[in-house]
């Protein structure tokens, strides 16, 4: 269990990018939740990315395919942040997140440290979400964070002063993971973990995704980094650290073994939408007595 500043606690999230903008998922998900196979008000939800200015990035509504592959084993994407603007999401967005009542983190992905404090101080009159993640990983797009360290440190400290919610860090395989999460005891509350692009598990080997350079890994094929973040994490920061990469029912013990103090659930909800509420109630009816 993570226990942010604000009072909110939670065992499980959706990772950004698994249910929409507003929480409540995709399209294609709704049919499940009518027969009760799938439950947002289970998890905490990181809604996707937003940028500063609308991003056009890969993706095609009409053609998802184009820049997001399913594969038997994970999920292969290039979405590369598509999204209409922070701007939007506060005028069109939040007000479902408020009538949802479901628990929402938001999500930045500015391309600079000045970008990511416009984003948090536009931020500032959605009283009703519960943190805010700062996407310093997004595999598939431009930006400092991706690429220096020290940027991603600079920017949680800034944005600690300048906003009330408590900050989660996301990182990828691709940081120092431990320098930062060392020098953000004390500002960051959590840290969540990205997917792996695809030239660090595959270099060389050509991708379905190469017009997008590459693109990114996810579910059980990024496991082996995914995990092993989460372990070295756990072992090295005070900074609680949320599990990924979940894709069968026992690996939620796994990681709550390896040190994570809550799990988030992302392309499992690409590939078998209605398994994350069927593993999180069957968790919950398991430990809820226990833990
Ligand atoms: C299609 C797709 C879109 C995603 N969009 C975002 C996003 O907008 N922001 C973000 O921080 N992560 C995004 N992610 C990454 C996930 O949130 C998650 O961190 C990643 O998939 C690793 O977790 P997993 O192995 O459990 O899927 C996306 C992943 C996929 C597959």
């Amino acid at each position: 269990m993570i226990q942010l500043s604000n009072g909110h606690s939670f065992e499980f999230m959706a990772a950004s990018g698994a249910l929409g903008f507003d929480g409540q998922g995709w399209p294609w998900e709704q049919p499940l939740r009518l027969v009760g196979l799938f439950k947002p008000e289970l998890f905490t939800v990181v809604v996707k990315s937003l940028t500063l200015k609308p991003r056009k990035g890969n993706l095609l509504w009409y053609n998802p395919l184009r820049c997001v592959r399913l594969i038997s084993d994970g999920v292969v994407n290039a979405v590369g942040l598509t999204n209409p603007g922070i701007d939007w999401w506060i005028k069109e967005m939040y007000p479902r997140v408020v009538v949802g009542e479901l628990n929402v983190v938001a999500s930045i992905a500015g391309e600079s440290l000045q970008e990511n404090m416009e984003m948090a101080l536009k931020l500032k009159s959605c009283d009703k979400i519960k943190g805010l993640e700062i996407n310093a990983s997004c595999p598939n797009s431009p930006g400092e964070l991706q690429s220096s360290n020290q940027a991603v440190i600079d920017t949680a400290q800034a944005l600690k002063y300048v906003t009330k919610w408590p900050l989660i860090v996301k990182l990828s395989c691709v940081h120092d993971y431990v320098k930062i999460a060392k020098a953000l005891e004390g500002t960051v509350e959590a840290i969540s973990i990205n997917s792996v692009p695809w030239t660090t598990m595959f270099e060389g080997k050509k991708s379905s995704l190469e017009r997008f350079g590459g693109g990114a890994v996810s579910g059980k094929r990024a496991q082996a980094y995914t995990w092993k973040m989460v372990s070295e994490l756990a072992q090295s920061t005070s900074i609680p650290v949320i599990g990924a990469s979940v894709w069968e029912y026992q690996d939620i013990g796994k990681l709550f073994d390896m040190g994570a103090k809550a799990v988030a659930f992302g392309s499992i909800f690409l590939r078998y939408p209605w398994r994350p509420t069927h593993f999180v109630k069957r968790w919950l009816s398991i430990h809820r007595k226990t833990r």
